[in-house]
C-alpha cells in the first residue's frame, strides 16, 4: 500500500505524541517502525521492566520513557495498549484518568471482544474514540530486542471500530498502519473473535495439544528422533508464548469452545469411520479438506477465482503477425461442465465425467458441491468422480458458497438452492457482483421462493431453505440459458409443473443432461417442461471441447493468411453453432468432420483454413446461439471487407464486462472507430489495427479475443487484467502459442 500523503519524510507526523504501553515484540515493533517512517513526532514507551525501557532507547525502539502509564499518556494523541489481553483491563483503568481530550486509543491484542468490554467496564460507555486493532503477525521470538520495524510489511492489521465511532481517527489510524506496510482491514469484533478462533487459536491449541500428547508416549523420543518434516512444520506453532496463548484461550472463551466443539464432532467421526472401516467416509472427508487446501492455496495466491482478494496482475503482450497451424483440442465446454457436476451430485449412484473444464469457473462449482457435503474425486486431466447424494442428500454448508466469476453457477445455483431444506448464501466476486441476479430471483419467488439480494438485485443472495416451491409457468423475457435453467433446477423440486418458454433458442444442455440422468423433460418448441418426484441416475458424461473456447481459433485461422487449423472434438450442439453459422456467411472456410453423437450431444473436428471475410448484418436469431463468441467475431469483423452490423445484442451488456462498450473501446485504443448502438455495434472493416494499449476489464473472452486480434496486428498489442481467461480456458497461452500466436505472460503483484 501507497504511504500517505500525510506522513513520512519531509511531511507532517500523523501524530504528535504516541505512547506506547508494554514494549514487546509487537508493541516495540510498532514504536520502531512510527520512529523510522516519521508517523508520529515523538514515541514514548511504558513497561513494568525498566530494563526493557532503557533497551528501548538505547536500540532506538523509542525516543524516551516514562516511568508510569499514566504519565506516559499525558498529552499524547495516540495510545497505543500493547500488554497481554488478560492485562488490558488494568492498564485501562490506570490510563483513564490521565488521557488528553483529543487522543485516539487504541490495541494491538489478539481478541477484540474482550477489550471492547474491558473499555465499557472502565469508562461506562464505548467512547467513539476508541478504536481496537490486532495485527496479524508476530514470530516466535518475543521481547523488545526482538523488534523490528518491518514486523507488519505486507500483514494485515485488522481494526473493529464500532458503527459510531470517530471516522477521521479510523482514517488516520488506518493510514498509520498503512505507513507501517500493512494492509488494513476493518470488520466487527465478534466476527473478528470467530474468524481468528478458527484460523489461528484453533490450530494453536491442537498443535499445543498434539506435542503434550505425544510427548507425553513412552518413546516419545523416538518419535521426535524420526519427526519428519510434516510433523515439523504442523507443530512449529506448538513453540509459541504459552503465557500469552493462555490468555488468549481465555479472553476468546466463546468462539474458541464453538470451533473445538466442530473440530471434536468432526474428529469423532472421523475416529468412527477409521474404526468401522467406513472408506467412504474418510475419502469424502480427506478429498474435500484436500480440494478446500487447494482452494485456500489459490486465493492465497492470487489466481483469477479470486481476483478482488488478490493484487495479482495478468498482463498479456503480443508481437504483431504470426502464424495459426495444427491440430488441437481446447479444453471442455464450461456449460457442461458446470451442469455435470450438479446433475451427478444430485443423481443416485455414481457419475464419472470426462473432459471436464478444469477452469476457475467449473472449480467454483465443483467446490461448492464438496462444501456440501458430496464426494468429489478429482478432477485429474479432465476426469472427475461423483459420489452423487441424490436429489434430497445435499448437506447445508457451513459459510457462503464464493462462485468466483461465474454468473452461470449463481444463476443455476440459485434454482438448485431455492427448494432446499437449509439456507444458503451465493457470492462472487467484484465483476460477479455486479451482475444482475433478479433475472432469477424474481420468478424463483413467483414460485414461493424466499430469496434476498444485495441493491438492484445483485449479489449476493441469501436463499432461504425450507420453502415449499410450487410450478409456475413462465415466458422468459430474455433469451438466457441461464433462466431457463435455473427453473428448471428449481421445478425439481417444485408441486405440479414447472413451464418455461423461451423468446429465442438458447442452449439446452440442462434439458438434454437431465433426459441423459434419466429424468422426464418434455420438450416443444420454445417450451421446457418439468415435474418434481422423479430421480436421476448417475452414469457417465464425456464433455465436449468448448465451441466458445474453439471460436478464438475459428477466427485466428480464418483471418490469417496461409492458416490450416483442425480443432478436434468440438461440441456442435444446434444451439451452440451460432459462430459457425455467422463466420461462414461472412466467407469463412470451415469444415465439419466426423461429425458423431457423444453422451447425447453431437461432436466433430472442425478443420478451418484461411479465407477473405466479407462484412454482413448479423441476423438476429444467430444471437443467442453465438451469445459469447461476439468479442471474437468483433475482430472477425474489422478484419473483413465491408460492413458488419449487429442488432438485438443488448444481453451483451451485462455479461462479465458490457462486452459491446468494452470492445469498442478496445478496438479504438487500436485505432479502429466503430459506433457503437444501444444493441449493438456497427464495425467497418479493413481498418489497420495498430499498436496499444487493451484493458480487458477482468473479462476472459475479451482478453482472448485481442489476442487474436494480434495476428492481424501492424504493431504489439499490450492487454491488462487478463487473470480471468483461467476461468474458462487455462491452457489458452499454451495452445495460442502452440499454434503460432505470439504471445506472451507477464505477471506482477501479491
Ligand atoms: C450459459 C448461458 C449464457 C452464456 C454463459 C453460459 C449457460 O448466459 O453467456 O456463458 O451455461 O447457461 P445467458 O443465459 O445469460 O445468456
Amino acid at each position: 500500500m501507497a504511504r500517505p500523503e500525510s506522513s513520512g519524510a519531509g511531511s507532517a507526523p500523523l501524530f504528535q505524541r504516541m505512547a506506547v504501553i508494554g514494549l514487546g515484540l509487537i508493541g516495540g515493533s510498532l514504536a520502531r517502525a512510527v520512529r523510522e517512517k516519521r508517523l508520529a513526532a515523538r514515541v514514548i514507551g511504558a513497561d513494568q521492566r525498566t530494563d526493557d525501557l532503557r533497551a528501548g532507547v538505547e536500540l532506538g525502539v523509542i525516543d524516551e520513557w516514562a516511568p508510569s502509564v499514566a504519565e506516559a499518556v499525558q498529552g499524547a494523541d495516540l495510545v497505543v495498549i500493547a500488554v497481554p489481553v488478560r492485562a488490558m483491563e488494568s492498564v485501562l483503568a490506570e490510563i483513564q484518568p490521565h488521557l488528553s481530550g483529543d487522543v485516539l486509543l487504541t490495541d494491538v491484542g489478539s481478541t477484540k471482544t474482550s477489550f471492547v468490554q474491558a473499555v465499557e467496564s472502565v469508562f461506562g460507555c464505548w467512547p467513539d474514540w476508541v478504536i481496537p486493532g490486532h495485527p496479524i503477525a508476530g514470530s516466535e521470538k518475543s521481547g523488545i530486542t526482538a523488534a523490528t520495524a518491518d514486523l507488519f510489511e505486507k500483514h494485515k492489521v485488522i481494526l473493529t471500530p464500532s458503527e459510531q465511532g470517530d471516522t477521521s481517527k479510523l482514517r488516520r489510524l488506518t493510514e498509520l498502519w498503512a505507513g507501517c506496510g500493512a494492509m488494513v482491514l476493518t470488520m466487527p469484533a465478534d466476527r473478528h473473535d470467530e474468524v481468528l478462533a478458527a484460523t489461528s487459536h484453533l490450530p494453536h491449541l491442537i498443535a499445543f495439544s498434539l506435542v503434550d500428547t505425544l510427548a507425553g508416549e513412552s518413546d516419545n523420543l523416538d518419535i521426535f528422533r524420526y519427526a519428519a518434516g510434516g510433523f515439523r512444520d504442523f507443530t512449529r506453532i506448538a513453540s509459541s508464548d504459552p503465557i500469552m496463548w493462555h490468555d488468549i484461550f481465555l479472553s476468546n472463551r466463546e468462539a474458541v469452545l464453538k470451533v473445538i466443539d466442530h473440530f471434536t464432532a468432526d474428529l469423532a467421526g472421523l475416529r468412527e469411520a477409521i474404526d468401522t472401516g467406513d472408506g467412504r467416509k474418510l475419502l469424502q472427508v480427506f478429498s474435500r479438506a484436500k480440494a478446500a487446501r487447494d482452494h485456500f492455496s489459490k486465493m492465497l495466491s492470487g489466481q483469477a477465482y479470486v481476483t478482488t482478494m488478490s493484487q495479482k496482475q495478468v498482463t498479456f503482450k503480443l508481437q504483431p503477425g504470426g502464424s495459426v497451424q495444427g491440430d488441437i483440442r481446447v479444453p471442455g465446454d464450461k456449460s457442461m461442465s458446470h451442469r455435470s457436476i450438479m446433475l451427478g451430485a444430485l443423481a443416485e449412484g455414481v457419475t464419472e465425467v470426462d473432459g471436464f473444464l478444469e477452469g476457475e469457473d467449473s472449480l467454483a462449482t465443483l467446490q461448492a458441491f464438496r462444501d456440501m457435503g458430496v464426494t468429489i474425486e478429482g478432477p485429474d486431466n479432465g476426469h472427475v468422480r461423483i459420489h452423487g447424494v441424490g436429489l434430497h442428500g445435499l448437506q447445508a454448508p457451513r459459510a457462503p458458497l464464493y462462485l468466483g466469476n461465474s454468473g452461470t453457477a449463481m444463476r443455476l445455483f440459485a434454482g438448485l438452492l431455492a427448494g432446499q431444506a437449509f439456507d444458503t448464501e451465493l457470492t462472487g466476486d467484484e465483476s460477479l457482483s455486479k451482475r444482475p441476479m433478479g433475472r432469477v430471483a424474481d420468478p424463483l419467488r413467483e414460485m414461493g421462493a424466499v430469496i434476498e439480494t444485495a441493491e438492484g438485485g445483485r449479489p449476493p443472495l441469501k436463499i432461504r431453505g425450507g420453502q415449499a416451491l410450487k410450478g409456475i409457468t413462465y415466458r422468459m423475457p430474455m433469451a438466457s440459458a441461464q433462466v431457463k435453467s435455473c427453473l428448471l433446477l428449481a421445478g425439481l423440486y417444485a408441486e405440479g409443473e414447472t413451464v418455461v418458454t423461451e423468446p429465442a433458442p438458447t442452449r439446452d444442455h440442462t434439458e438434454r443432461m437431465l433426459q441423459g440422468f434419466g429424468y422426464p423433460v418434455t420438450r416443444e418448441g420454445a417450451t421446457a417442461r418439468v415435474r418434481s418426484g422423479g430421480k436421476l441416475t448417475g452414469g457417465h458424461i464425456d464433455v465436449p471441447a468448448d465451441i466458445s473456447s474453439a471460436a478464438f481459433f475459428l477466427v485466428a485461422a480464418s483471418i490469417t493468411p496461409g492458416a490450416d487449423l483442425t480443432l478436434r472434438h468440438v461440441g456442435i450442439n444446434p444451439t451452440r453453432v451460432g459462430v459457425l453459422n455467422i463466420l461462414r456467411q461472412m466467407g469463412a472456410d470451415i469444415t465439419v468432420e466426423n461429425e458423431r453423437e457423444v453422451g447425447g450431444e453431437p461432436v466433430a473436428d472442425l478443420r478451418v483454413r484461411h479465407a477473405p471475410l466479407k462484412g454482413i448484418a448479423i441476423p438476429e436469431d444467430q444471437v443467442p446461439l453465438a451469445i459469447d463468441e461476439f468479442p471474437v467475431l468483433f475482430i472477425a469483423a474489422v478484419c473483413a471487407e465491408g460492413q458488419t452490423v449487429l442488432t438485438g445484442a443488448e444481453e451483451l451488456r451485462v455479461k462479465e464486462s458490457d462486452r459491446i462498450q468494452v470492445m469498442a473501446d478496445g478496438l479504438a485504443e487500436l485505432g479502429v472507430k466503430t459506433t457503437v448502438t444501444g444493441d449493438g455495434i456497427v464495425i467497418d472493416g479493413g481498418q489497420p489495427m495498430a499498436s496499444g494499449t487493451v484493458d480487458s476489464h477482468g473479462d476472459h473472452r475479451i482478453a482472448m479475443a485481442f489476442s487474436v486480434a494480434a495476428l492481424r496486428a501492424t504493431g504489439e498489442i499490450t492487454i491488462t487484467d487478463c487473470a480471468n481467461v483461467a476461468t474458462s480456458f487455462p491452457n489458452f497461452r499454451e495452445l495460442a502459442t502452440a499454434v503460432g500466436i505470439q504471445l506472451s505472460v507477464e505477471e506482477s503483484g501479491s
